[in-house]
């Protein structure tokens, strides 16, 4: 499957959410996630975000490993977002900060 990481905290642009065919995104408070059993690998969210936050999991960096266990965990509580919506109010200055993590909000 498909995973969110790092980069989309606190920016949460959601463009990636529009093209999913399987609606297979959850949204938290400053961060989204990909359901793992619902993603049908059709890579059309990859080159949607603007964040460059998504990734393949065979393809996830090595200092971002722990998103794959994290998508699977919070996508079982967090809803369903099938529709676009504003980004975060200050997420041009939080993309590319790293180590976002540390402010995810559940
Ligand atoms: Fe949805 Fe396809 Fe992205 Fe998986 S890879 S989350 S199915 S758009
Ligand atoms: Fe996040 Fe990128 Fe989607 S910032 S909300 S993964 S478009």
């Amino acid at each position: 499957s498909f995973v969110v990481t790092d980069n989309c905290i606190k920016c949460k642009y959601t463009d990636c959410v529009e093209v999913c065919p399987v609606d297979c995104f959850h949204e938290g408070p400053n961060f989204l996630v990909i359901h793992p059993d619902e993603c049908i690998d059709c890579a059309l969210c990859e080159p949607e975000c603007p964040a460059q936050a998504i990734f393949s999991d065979d393809e996830v960096p090595e200092d971002m490993q722990e998103f794959i266990a994290l998508n699977a965990e919070l996508a079982e509580v967090w809803p369903s977002i099938t529709e676009r919506k504003e980004a975060l109010s200050d997420a041009e200055e939080w993309d590319g900060v790293t180590g976002k993590i540390q402010h995810l909000e559940r």
